[in-house]
């Protein structure tokens, strides 16, 4: 066997309440892509973090080509040659693209000058290796989640990694995206650096994996190579447990119509748009990144008041104006970026949990810490958040356990409408089928439910009826198992029109 270029040898690190890792032993090889699977709360990204020098471990070795290190902080490891792309993005929102590139590592003109044009000029190359489309002048926070994720794999690209840490780089990103990435890694592999990947979606382990390493409750489990790696045994391995059918869709017959949305639109983003929903039902939007279905939802739900068209809901006319008024109305969203709209990170998970659900718990005024706590314990249960406890703030909890906890807030919500956008991005194999069984169970109890998602075998296992939007336009619709991936993927790029069994209307016609 070659000599890892990094080997990591009983690695123990505990939390308060936590054993994170125990006594966990990782090797890497030269230009192998080493995938790290693992349940939400695993421990993957914590051992990441004391490679790249955020955490210290508590007892451990780690040796770089041979050479016992300490690594004892980020700058060290980058200078070791270890470079991180994190699972929570880092950028500075109002920098530009490249300025947050070359964050850090600016080049420099005599007299220390920045060298502006060459800021720009590195990163349109860096970005079109990968791709992008958008210009480096553009700044940060006006960029989709899958944009900035580009810039942060641009900045790892810009500074010369020996090794690359990607910690769920693909969960934002769609699959045209997701094969660029790809191709990159491939071409960072040949360049000689080694790749730790880590990611939820078991399938890419097989496009880009050399071998995987399973870690479950802080310890390693199993290395294998990818070769001799089936996904119902790593599963089996990973959760410890069967996992039964992966896509639990019930037999549903929706009610009425709960919702009727008539030429919507907003600038480029969204274009005469109009659908209906029914009580009890699961509607499925497809569409790549940046297709209006993200536009869609937050026009539904009041966040987007220049949106125009009409909104009807149980036959009254809606005026959504604010995200309040929608609350009020019914209509409940799970925005995209958990991050920052889903959760305070500072609170506690119940208290995160209680807190668009007052109403409910309080009685004559007063909230029920009782109930707040029970109902903070039924989804720890329901949705395996791993956690010593309520009180935990959300901030201490893995990527995917945060996840959890603001999926939770929505669901324990009695809304009429609601709209999860991407419901199980960084969610883990397990904990994907408890949420679409809560799904089920709130179409069961009669909500209309928006489902979007970039995992096209989540919306074709999970919907009744799909619609799939393509620049602004709904492009193709589509009944519970007559759609295929196929036909999913052509409507979603605009290739043809795909059938629609609506009429087309003719506003919308003279409009095109
Ligand atoms: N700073 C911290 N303080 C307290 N507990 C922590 C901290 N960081 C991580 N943990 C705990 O350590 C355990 C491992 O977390 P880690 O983030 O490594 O999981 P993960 O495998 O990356 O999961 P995910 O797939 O959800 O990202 C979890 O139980 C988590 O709550
Ligand atoms: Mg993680």
């Amino acid at each position: 066997m070659q000599e890892p270029v990094l080997s990591m040898r009983g690695v123990c690190k505990a939390f308060p309440g936590v054993l994170a890792l125990n006594e966990v032993d990782f090797d890497l090889l030269p230009r192998e892509v080493h995938v790290l699977l693992g349940e939400n709360g695993a421990g993957k990204s914590t051992l990441m973090k004391i490679l790249s020098g955020s955490y210290q471990m508590d007892q451990g070795e780690i040796r770089l080509q041979g050479r016992p290190v300490s690594i004892s902080g980020p700058r060290q490891a980058q200078s070791l040659g270890v470079r991180t792309i994190y699972q929570e993005l880092n950028l500075i929102p109002h920098l530009s693209a490249a300025e947050n590139i070359f964050l850090g590592n600016e080049p420099l003109r005599a007299l220390g000058v920045l060298d502006q044009g060459r800021i720009v000029s590195d990163s349109r190359r860096l970005l079109r290796e990968l791709g992008a489309t958008f210009s480096p002048r553009t700044r940060v926070a006006s960029l989709s989640i899958a944009e900035q994720q580009m810039v942060e794999v641009a900045k790892a690209l810009s500074e010369k990694a020996r090794i690359l840490i990607m910690d769920e780089p693909t969960s934002a990103l769609s699959d045209s995206e997701i094969a660029q990435l790809f191709s990159t890694v491939r071409r960072l592999q040949k360049k000689g650096t080694s790749v730790i990947y880590i990611s939820h979606r078991l399938e890419e382990l097989f496009e880009i994996g050399d071998r995987v390493t399973v870690l479950r409750d802080g310890r390693r489990i199993e290395t294998r190579p990818v070769s001799q790696a089936r996904i119902a045994d790593l599963v089996r391995v990973m959760t410890d447990r069967e996992i039964g059918d992966h896509f639990p869709r019930q037999k549903r017959e929706p009610g009425e119509e709960v919702l009727r949305v008539e030429g919507l639109r907003l600038g480029k983003q969204l274009r005469c748009i109009d659908f209906s929903l029914r009580r009890g039902e699961v509607l499925g939007l497809a569409g790549l990144v940046g297709s209006g279905r993200t536009a869609l939802a937050r026009a539904l739900f009041g966040a987007e008041p220049s949106a125009g068209g009409r909104v009807w809901m149980r036959g009254r006319p809606l005026r959504l104006r604010s995200p309040a008024q929608a609350i009020r109305q019914g209509i409940a969203l799970l925005p995209e970026d958990r991050k920052s709209q889903g959760l305070v990170l500072g609170m506690s998970i119940q208290d995160n949990i209680a807190l668009p659900n007052l109403d409910a718990l309080s009685w004559l005024g007063v909230v029920q810490g009782k109930g707040v706590w029970a109902l903070a314990r039924r989804f720890i249960q329901d949705l395996r958040i791993k956690t010593p406890g309520p009180a935990q703030k959300a901030i201490f909890l893995s990527g995917g356990n945060q996840q959890k906890v603001a999926l939770a807030k929505w669901l324990a919500r009695d809304a009429e409408v609601l709209i999860f956008d991407e419901p199980t991005r960084g969610i883990d194999v397990g904990a994907k089928v408890e949420i679409y069984q809560l799904i089920n169970r709130l179409a069961a109890r009669g909500a209309a439910i928006v489902m979007i998602s970039s995992e096209l075998p989540e919306i074709l296992g999970m919907s009744d009826r799909i619609l799939v939007m393509h620049e602004g336009r709904i492009s193709g619709e589509f009944a519970a198992g007559e759609a295929t991936q196929q036909m999913l993927l052509s409507a979603a790029i605009g290739e043809e029109r795909a059938e629609c069994r609506r009429g087309r209307r003719e506003g919308d016609a003279e409009e095109r």
